[in-house]
């Protein structure tokens, strides 16, 4: 897929990995359409996308919030590419989780991602086109202590991905996931407690910053991959964890 004109919507545009994606695409020459709730945050992005020539224009919306995502949906076109990558979570062991956030972590990314796509699916079967992409991490395929809730709405944003490509398979329109290990972005600051709970597994797997991520998500795009993991070395833990998955779930457990 070449990105140059395509309209592209990318959920929790206002920050980090959403944000990297937006002027990374708009570089490309996509047209942007950016949600995300911080007002400021979000016409930053856009505004710095337009200085350098590109198209962007902002909505604020609440992704968790299925009937804000309806009058969303009435408000905007169809686009030709939906980013799934709203999400928060901190990352707490399961008897230190609340039922509340448990339930949020499963709002954003989750049900989030549901709701837009189910929203955006319509008019995509009717064009025979368009492309549902989730941002997932590395949490979606292996579990470590201490990120219970966040693990298992990963999981469940997997799922999603999984059963939107069985049901988008023949029709035009294409599922992809991508998936990645820790990336710099201001995730850790927002989610307090997080980055403390890494897996000493992480060590040997760069971090990489949320611009090298989205120029994963906009290549893997355009080389028409349905699964993008970066880096290499998660593709490989991924792999030894087919092969041998009691000793990567016995590395998985120590936390630093
Ligand atoms: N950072 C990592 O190491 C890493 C690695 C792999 C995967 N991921 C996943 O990638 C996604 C993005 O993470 P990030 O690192 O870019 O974190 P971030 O910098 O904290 O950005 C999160 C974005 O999601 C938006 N958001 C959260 N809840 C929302 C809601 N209910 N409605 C609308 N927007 C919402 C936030 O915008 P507003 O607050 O303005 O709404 C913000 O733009 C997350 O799901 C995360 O789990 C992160």
């Amino acid at each position: 897929m070449n990105w140059s004109g395509q309209r592209v919507l990318i959920t929790g545009a206002s920050s980090g990995i959403g944000a990297a994606i937006a002027e990374a695409a708009a570089k490309r020459g996509a047209e942007l359409i950016l949600v995300a709730r911080s007002a400021d945050k979000l016409e930053a992005v856009a505004e710095g996308i337009r200085r350098h020539g590109g198209t962007a224009t902002t909505h604020l919306c609440d992704v968790s919030d299925a009937e804000q995502v309806a009058l969303l949906a009435n408000e905007i076109q169809t686009p030709d590419v939906l980013i799934n990558n709203a999400g928060a979570g901190r990352w707490k062991p399961l008897v230190e989780t609340s039922p509340e956030e448990a339930a949020a972590m499963m709002e954003a990314p989750y049900l989030a991602a549901l709701y837009m796509t189910r929203a955006f699916l319509p008019a995509m079967f009717q064009r025979h086109s368009g492309l549902c992409l989730f941002v997932n991490s590395a949490a979606s395929q292996l579990a470590w202590p201490g990120a219970a809730a966040y693990t298992a709405a990963r999981w469940a944003v997997r799922g999603l991905f999984e059963a939107v490509r069985a049901e988008t398979t023949g029709t035009g329109v294409h599922a992809a996931m991508a998936t990645f290990a820790k990336v710099s972005s201001d995730y850790w600051k927002n989610n307090p407690g997080s980055e403390e709970r890494v897996p000493v597994a992480q060590t040997s797997v760069p971090i990489l910053s949320p611009q090298q991520v989205a120029e994963a998500i906009l290549d893997g795009v355009a080389a028409g991959r349905e699964e993008i993991v970066a880096p290499w070395q998660l593709r490989l833990k991924f792999f030894a964890n087919r092969l041998f998955p009691s000793i990567v779930r016995r590395e998985m457990l120590r936390v630093n």
